[in-house]
């Protein structure tokens, strides 16, 4: 593996921000106060965007430029001049068109996270490279049987994918059912994470951060900090929470209130459940229903320990732990008023366990040193490879269902991630799961082993497996897998 190089570690994939210079003596800040954020504002949520006659059809410009973020203008990079972009609202059967601009000084594309649409031609297609000052027409069809929930997009251009979301590029998408379930408010809680200077501009990752998986330092939702919500006592609020950093792991809590899950990676659970915490990897969606009661319920993200390079790094390094941060505030006050009907259960969960399985396959996940490489080269693998865009390491039978066992010999996490095809997480750590779980980013804790079931039933094409530590991602450890 080539070293990451000066000139990788500092391309931010933005227009200049004038915050950095690089003079023979290394990097200066020209700025070296913090960012400070401005807290506590109500919560705001991105435009939407919504379907007509099954189709919606929107121009998305990827620029860098000059946004408010956290109640301070910063330079960064986003779509249509919003962090985060507009969100995207479509039903089964619509018809998605985007014309993606690429007004960015390096190469982009675009990718519908979770949706199942066909990765081939101007569709998912993760091959795409849309060059500074080009664009592209994307269109996706969406199945008339497709899973109604959570989705989102960023860019996929492999090598600046996380230097493209940490500056700022993501958005939702959302599938509504056919009948509204009872809530009163349906919302957006888009999660994401940035490095921002005193003087709003963006702080470019250290190696180190790059191997590990940069953590930004301040975490906004919908772009905030820390914003306020208000509800009366018997409202009921569906949030639909999505991890958009690069790295960062929320461990969801709710303090003061009852943490209840709908769905999660955009797939109803079959009923709601009540849990202590979910956690959210990179990439992944969680649904959840509140029902409000009088006072203040606190939704926060508990610290995650998401291993250590120490033992690779000759003793040096410390653990990864992404830390405790409070999202988002309810204030819910007045009277209780009538309640509203419980959210109807969606019956019964596909459960791959029944069918056949075509084959196996394993995928070990590894983190090496480079060759000849001093402490920062390391090798970010499956099974040995890191990512060729122009090889194809798995060919699958469209219409088949195979078994795959994911095996993480790092001492780190890693997320995996396939596009299109959601996972049946059937054993973890040994452990059969009793119920069918689907995901489509699946955590391998370090030094773990996960099975799942896929079952590719349509779409031939060409896409992709990686870890979404986004970082990681760059860094190789993505494969081709091809369904014919
Ligand atoms: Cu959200 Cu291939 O990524
Ligand atoms: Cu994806
Ligand atoms: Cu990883």
């Amino acid at each position: 593996m080539k070293p990451v190089s000066r000139r990788q570690a500092l391309t931010l994939g933005i227009a200049g921000t004038g915050a950095i210079a690089v003079g023979g003596g290394g990097l200066l800040l020209t700025s070296s106060l913090p960012f400070r954020p401005e807290t506590g504002g109500r919560l705001e949520e991105p435009v939407v965007l919504s379907s007509r006659g099954r189709l919606l059809e929107l121009l998305l410009e990827a620029a860098p430029g000059q946004v408010t973020v956290a109640g301070r203008e910063a330079s960064v990079a986003a779509y249509n001049k919003s962090l985060p972009g507009p969100t995207l609202r479509l039903r089964p059967g619509d018809r998605l068109r985007v014309n993606l601009v690429n007004s960015l000084d390096t190469a982009t594309n675009l990718h519908v996270h979770g949706l199942h649409v066909s990765p081939a031609s101007n569709g998912d297609n993760s091959f795409v490279s849309v060059e500074p000052g080009g664009s592209f027409d994307y269109e996706y069809d969406l199945p008339a049987n497709h899973p109604p929930g959570t989705f989102w997009y960023h860019p996929h251009h492999h090598g600046s994918v996380a230097d493209q979301v940490a500056a700022g590029l993501y958005g939702a998408i959302i599938v509504d059912a056919p009948e509204e379930l009872p809530v009163t408010h349906d919302r957006v809680i888009l999660v994401s994470d940035i490095s921002l200077t005193g003087t709003g501009a963006l702080r470019p990752p250290s190696v180190a951060e790059r191997m590990i998986g940069r953590e930004g330092e301040t975490v906004l939702v919908n772009g905030q900090v820390q914003p306020v919500l208000s509800a009366a006592s018997g409202d009921r609020e569906r949030w639909r929470v999505i991890n958009a950093c690069p790295a960062r792991y929320l461990r969801l809590q709710l303090e003061g209130g009852q943490l209840q899950i709908l769905a999660l990676d955009g797939r109803r659970l079959a009923a709601p459940a009540h849990v202590a915490e979910v956690l959210l990897a990179p990439g992944n969606r969680v649904d959840l229903l509140l029902d409000a009661v009088r006072g203040t319920t606190v939704l926060r993200a508990a610290s995650y320990d998401r291993g250590s390079m120490i033992s690779m790094m000759g003793g040096r390094g410390r653990a990864t732990v992404s830390g405790t941060v409070a999202l988002l505030y309810l204030d819910t006050s007045g009277a209780p008023v009538g309640a509203l009907p419980p959210v109807p259960s969606t019956g019964r969960i596909r459960d791959l366990r029944k069918e056949p399985v075509a084959a196996h396959r394993r995928f070990d996940l590894s983190m090496g040193m480079g060759p000849g490489m001093a402490s920062a080269g390391m090798r970010f693998t499956i099974n040995d490879k890191e990512f060729d865009a122009g090889r194809i390491d798995e060919t699958v039978s469209v219409g088949s269902v195979e078994e795959w066992t994911f095996s993480n010999g790092s001492p780190m996490d890693h997320p995996m991630h396939l596009h299109v095809w959601p996972m049946q997480v059937i054993q973890e750590g040994g452990r059969k799961l009793p119920d069918p779980k689907w995901q489509d980013v699946v955590n391998i804790p370090a030094h773990g082993e996960v099975k799942v079931l896929v079952y590719f039933d349509t779409f031939p094409g060409r896409t992709v497996l990686h870890c979404h530590i986004l970082d990681h991602e760059d860094l190789g450890m993505m494969g081709v897998i091809e369904a014919r």
